[in-house]
């Protein structure tokens, strides 16, 4: 996971109908911004605010200046130009996420290495065991918050996986409260407060290990500490950087993309009978990737330019942010002609939920694992999975995707 948290572009802002587009208002600088990514109408409805801005505006000015690209040919063209189009967006090392070129080469074939096929089965029966040991929790028949079970599932199964203590649980899901909530503050005191709070979470386990020597854990976060990039071992803040993406920014994906699944499954019985009756992985995969591709909660990326670039007949200028939305390309009417129609074969060619080009998620293999495994632990504890009326369902709020409160009942 990248920091998909742009935490500059999107302020909150007066009314106005539809998506505020601010032709009059002039966005920092001279230029007059094209909307805001903030405004009420994203708030009440991201996904028809991005619906229309990508049908009429879909190269767009925000009111902080930077661009957003909705459409799918121009979010594809962007991610494929790592050229002109850098991640290094950050004052902060990210490794890979916010390197480019042969640097990001180096240590992505690092990274690559712990998502492997035979790495995923190796990983399967522990995240099995957290998948149904959470599902047995469940009170059946009784409500549940998609969210809240998406949350608890992908900590104690990233713990699992990197071999971190269960008890650091309960500190790992107050930091993920604190980091959202400081992210939407955009306060750098707050922001910087919390990714200090989490590198010293990650460099107590990671010093534990090269302290314990040969006695440490046989685990994942054992491996990193003592893995190699370009023939030298990792540096702490590089083992740091890596760890924090995957976890400071994955948890709460795999949280957000728990609540768009079940919540879609309630929305759709047939969908839901459908996957009861017995379906392969494979089948599975395809159902949770056209699930996301419709309502994608990992909304954008960042990227700024590294020279003047003309993008749908809008001059960007060299040193320009970008933000690529994800979730609008994947709804984009010239590559989905009905974008609400379920189609997992159809669609899977343009499928933009992992990303595209060299920045693509090498994390998927994990993540859909975790998300194939609590979907069939939550299925096999319950006879349905219904919407739930009586509580009102949250939308995220930009710049987050999905839901923060997803109620439903299991019968
Ligand atoms: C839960 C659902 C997830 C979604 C929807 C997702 C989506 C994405 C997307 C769209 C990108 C491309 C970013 C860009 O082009 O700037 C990306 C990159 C990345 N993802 Fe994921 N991801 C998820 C989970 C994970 C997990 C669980 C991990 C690892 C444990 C992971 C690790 C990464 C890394 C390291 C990158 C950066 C790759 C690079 O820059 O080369 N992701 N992810």
């Amino acid at each position: 996971m990248t920091d998909h948290t742009p935490s500059d572009e999107l302020t909150p802002d007066a009314a106005g109908p539809a998506v505020e587009r601010l032709g009059a208002r002039p966005a920092e600088g001279s230029r007059p911004a094209d909307w805001n990514p903030r405004g009420p109408s994203v708030r009440r409805d991201p996904l028809a605010a991005y619906d229309d801005m990508r049908a009429h505006c879909p190269v767009a000015l925000g009111a902080s200046g930077a661009w957003t690209l909705f459409s799918h040919a121009d979010v594809t063209r962007a991610a494929r130009d790592d050229r002109t189009f850098s991640n290094a967006v950050s004052r902060y090392l990210q490794v890979p996420n916010g390197l480019d070129g042969p640097t990001h080469t180096a240590y992505r074939a690092v990274v690559e290495r712990y998502f492997t096929p035979e790495r995923m089965a190796a990983a399967e029966p522990a995240l099995r065991r957290v998948a149904t040991d959470l599902a047995g929790e469940l009170a059946v028949p009784g409500p549940v918050d998609a969210v809240v079970l998406g949350s608890r599932f992908a900590m104690r199964a990233q713990c699992a996986w990197l071999g971190w203590p269960a008890d650091l649980e309960d500190e790992l899901l107050r930091w993920m409260v604190d980091n959202h909530a400081a992210t939407r503050s955009r306060d750098p005191v707050r922001t910087g407060e919390v990714a200090r709070r989490f590198d010293g979470i990650i460099r107590s386990l990671t010093d534990a290990r090269r302290r314990a020597g040969t006695d440490a854990p046989d685990d994942v976060t054992t491996e990193l500490v003592h893995d190699r990039v370009e023939g030298r071992p990792l540096t702490d803040e590089e083992i740091v950087s890596v760890l924090r993406n995957w976890t400071g920014g994955d948890l709460g994906s795999l949280a957000l993309c728990a609540g768009i699944v079940l919540t879609y499954l309630a929305e759709h019985p047939d969908v839901q009978a459908r996957v009861r009756s017995g379906v392969s992985d494979r089948e599975l995969d395809a159902v949770l990737d056209e699930i996301l591709r419709i309502d994608d909660p990992f909304v954008v990326n960042r990227r700024v330019t590294t020279e003047a670039v003309t993008v749908g007949g809008r001059e960007i200028g060299v040193g320009e942010r970008v933000f690529l939305n994800w979730t609008s390309a994947n709804r984009d009417p010239a590559m989905f002609p009905d974008p609400d129609a379920f189609d997992p074969v159809g669609n899977a060619p343009y499928n933009l939920v992992w990303g595209f080009g060299k920045h693509v998620c090498p994390g998927r293999p994990l993540a859909l694992l975790e998300l194939r495994l609590l979907t069939r632990a939550v299925l096999a504890a319950t006879t349905a999975v219904e919407p739930d009326p009586g509580r009102p369902r949250k939308r995220g709020l930009p710049p987050v995707g999905g839901f923060t409160a997803a109620p439903l009942r299991l019968r």
